[in-house]
């Protein structure tokens, strides 16, 4: 479903001439229907690894697969498909839209792809029960809290059905009760689409709960 082979990324070090190396030849693969967690501390490359599966970064050297194909050698259409479809993403800030509503912030995947139908309304309204916020769902963000916030990006993730969920820390900003709110209700997304799920956390309490758990380090997978 999903494979790294020998992905490099580095980043220029502001002022300094040498690059810092974040990724140093990670290789894993994730299979359809399957959870990973990949876990390591703060700042050693998770979000980076995200963003290079989502294709909003380039590599410098490897390649990143999806279903056996190269996402860099995607046609402009088909990374639309890919950002649009195949995946969803929880990103580590939710980033909601704060002028639309809850159902248009979760709506808001669909309306990328196509016109919004009732169909999709009512599966917007669906999962917006199942993340509990039926009673929000006119509000705007700005009167959600952090834990309701992040589940309203849960249910914007998988609005299009992803084969593949990408989840950055969706549990960052929440306290241990709502973090198990969100974390059991992934899972539960995920196993309801069949989908495969990434995690990547420094919670060792949420990447428990994938069936594998891999550790970068110094910019490795182990
Ligand atoms: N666009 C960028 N330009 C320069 N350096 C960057 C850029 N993005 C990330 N970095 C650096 O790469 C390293 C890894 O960042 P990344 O955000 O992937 O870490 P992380 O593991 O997600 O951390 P956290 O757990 O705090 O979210 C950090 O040292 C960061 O400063
Ligand atoms: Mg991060």
């Amino acid at each position: 479903m999903l494979t790294f082979e020998n992905v490099c990324k580095s980043f220029e070090n502001g002022a300094a001439t040498a690059s810092r190396m974040v990724l140093n030849n990670v290789s894993f693969t994730l299979k359809p229907g399957l959870s990973a967690a990949i876990v390591g501390p703060s700042g050693v490359g998770k979000s980076t690894l995200l963003n290079l599966a989502s294709a909003l970064l380039k590599p410098d050297a490897g390649k990143i697969c999806f279903e056996g194909k190269d996402i860099f050698s995607f046609s402009e259409h088909e990374l639309n498909n890919y950002r649009n479809r195949s995946i969803g993403i929880v990103f580590q800030q939710h980033l909601l839209f704060p002028q639309l509503t809850l159902l248009d912030n979760v709506l808001l995947p669909v309306l990328a792809q196509q016109k919004i139908t009732q169909v999709h309304r009512n599966r917007a309204i669906e999962l917006i029960d199942l993340v509990g916020l039926s009673l929000v769902i006119n509000n705007y963000p700005t009167t959600l809290s952090g834990g309701e916030c992040q589940r309203a990006a849960l249910a914007r993730a998988v609005i299009n059905n992803p084969k593949l969920i990408l989840a950055d820390e969706p549990t960052g900003a929440l306290d241990e009760m709502n973090a198990g709110i969100v974390s059991n209700l992934l899972l539960e997304v995920q196993r309801t689409d069949g989908a495969a799920l990434l995690v990547v956390t420094h919670n060792q309490q949420l990447a428990a709960k994938m069936s594998r758990q891999l550790v970068l380090s110094h910019g490795c997978i182990k």
